[in-house]
């Protein structure tokens, strides 16, 4: 299904709960289960800098952590002039709890966006199959 406005919303107005005391570069995100249930993330950092947690992974653990596993959207989103790009950690999580062809919306500033999939910010994912 193509971004809803709501889902946009929602992860723009994360944006303003980011904890970013250190970086001052919030991002907020917004994971949709199946169902329609809205999970929003924000980057929770820490003085000990290597704990921070990024928005998207903390909208996931917030969802599973409730007992969800079906998702069908995720939204991210940040104050960049370009649509945002998730890390590298961030996209390792969202291949273990979202399928592949899974519609992943990057948004930047003013709006912009990028529609992309996790298999495309995560191609040749190493996964439970490869166990
Ligand atoms: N960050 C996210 O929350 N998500 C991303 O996709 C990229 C980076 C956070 C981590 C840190 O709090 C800040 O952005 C700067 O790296």
């Amino acid at each position: 299904m193509t971004v809803k406005q709501e889902w946009l919303a929602i992860a723009d107005e994360a944006l303003t709960k980011a904890y970013v005391p250190y970086s001052h570069f919030p991002v907020g995100a917004c994971l949709v289960t199946k169902a329609g249930q809205t999970y929003q993330g924000v980057n929770i950092e820490n003085a000990s800098y290597g704990l921070t947690n990024c928005a998207e992974r903390t909208a996931i653990f917030k969802a599973v952590s409730e007992g969800e596993r079906d998702f069908q959207h995720l939204v991210i989103a940040g104050n960049t002039p370009e649509p945002i790009s998730p890390c590298g950690a961030c996209r390792q999580v969202m291949a273990e709890f979202c399928a592949p062809d899974m519609p992943v919306t990057l948004v930047g500033e003013h709006g912009v966006t990028k529609e992309t999939t996790v298999s495309e910010l995560l191609p040749y994912a190493f996964t439970e199959k490869d166990l």
